[in-house]
């Protein structure tokens, strides 16, 4: 008797080709180098991307590069896609460091993400310069820089990278507002937002354009960037998805990511995880701004450091369980490779924290077991 092959059947047998691929994957794997471990990309290569943050000069270190070279599928540029780079000078490009980027990648197979096209931070004076005293032809002057500067960098990379981060961390901080006070948002309000994504669009109809923000897992803080969605789909602009950037600290309670990914779900919208990494310190909000307000660096080999290895190791794997059950993640990048190439070394302090999930030396942490049996319900 002939079966009826609906969708629902066609998916059925596609989710069973993949988890077998993927288990012979892994043996493979196993097989291959028996002291090594499966690829995170193995893993989870039915369900999401992994990525890693890294520069091309992070690559020269073997460690990074055997790491990314062994686990990930997509790489962020970890800052040398950020305009104070790109676009230190108007009108004149420094793609070089980009460039090297892309081409490694491309030579591995592996997907690059854009980050990031605006930014409060290291957003270049010359883009603001200009006679404020005729505020209608000062916008437009800020307005036609802006434009230019996404057009050419988004054409420059077309076809080579596949997601951009338009606009970073653009929601305030403080109750009451919806917009953080920015150059940008000093000059052009609220709209740089909606020019930026528009121009990014006109110069690539398929790249896909994401907002990119952190502390999304805070019901405040997800409110303000939720309301900045919503105000941009209102409109219109060209938007296709959410990033959570996920910079963590060990207390953090993971149901508040569930809900994120949820409430972008609900407006249509794709999800990446754009930033993951798991801090030893919860600091005061006072550290930012003053160093001395940090808390202490931890001593190497401490009960503590053991501590927070576990409670780091169960975070990470209660994070991609839920990960893991939201179809609309489509990749989960950390914030780096292994703990030898994590900016929380020196930021907000220079201190011992080793945030990510292989060790300084590229060996696997608990971080990586709790993952990988977090993947077994992928
Ligand atoms: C950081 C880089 O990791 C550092 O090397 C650089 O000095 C500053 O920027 N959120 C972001 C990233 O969106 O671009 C930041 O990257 C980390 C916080």
């Amino acid at each position: 008797m002939r079966q009826k092959v609906t969708r629902r059947t066609l998916l059925a047998a596609a989710a069973l080709l993949c988890s077998a691929g993927r288990s012979t994957l892994a043996a493979a794997a196993q097989r291959g180098r028996p002291a090594t471990v499966t690829p995170l990309k193995t893993l989870f290569a039915c369900r999401f991307k992994i990525g890693m943050a890294v520069d091309p000069n992070d690559l020269r270190d073997e460690v990074t590069r055997d790491l990314v070279l062994r686990h990930a599928n997509s790489v962020t540029a970890e800052n040398v896609l950020k305009p104070h780079i790109i676009g230190a000078r108007e009108g004149v490009y420094d793609f070089a460091r980009g460039d090297a980027l892309v081409a490694f990648c491309r030579r591995h197979a592996i997907a690059v993400r854009g980050h990031t096209l605006v930014w409060h931070q290291n957003a270049p004076d010359w883009f603001f310069r200009g006679d404020r005293s005729d505020p209608v032809a000062y916008r437009a002057l800020v307005r036609r820089r802006l434009e230019r500067y996404v057009t050419d960098v988004v054409t420059h990379y077309r076809g080579k990278v596949y997601v951009w981060d338009v606009v970073n961390e653009v929601a305030s901080l403080k109750d009451g507002e919806v917009y953080r006070d920015s150059p940008w948002y000093r000059a052009l309000g609220p709209d740089f937002i909606e020019y930026a994504f528009r121009a990014a669009r006109a110069a690539d109809p398929d790249v896909l354009l994401f907002i990119n923000d952190f502390g999304t897992e805070e019901p405040a803080k997800r409110q303000r960037l939720l309301t900045i969605v919503k105000s941009l789909l209102a409109k219109g602009v060209p938007l296709d998805g959410v990033g959570h950037q996920l910079h963590m600290t060990t207390p953090t309670d993971p149901d508040g990511v569930d809900t994120a990914l949820t409430a972008v779900e609900a407006l249509g919208l794709k999800n990446q995880i754009t930033e993951l990494d798991v801090s030893f310190y919860k600091d005061p909000q006072s550290c930012y701004t003053d160093a001395a307000q940090c808390l202490p660096s931890l001593r190497r080999g401490s009960q503590e450091v053991g501590d927070q290895l576990g409670a780091q190791a169960l975070l990470y794997g209660r994070l991609y369980r839920i990960f893991s059950r939201h179809p609309s993640v489509q990749a989960v990048t950390t914030w780096g490779a292994g703990d030898n190439g994590s900016w929380l070394s020196t930021f907000p302090t220079r201190r011992l924290d080793l945030p990510l999930i292989f060790d300084e030396t590229g060996l696997p942490k608990p971080a990586y077991e709790a993952i990988r049996a977090a993947s077994s319900t992928a």
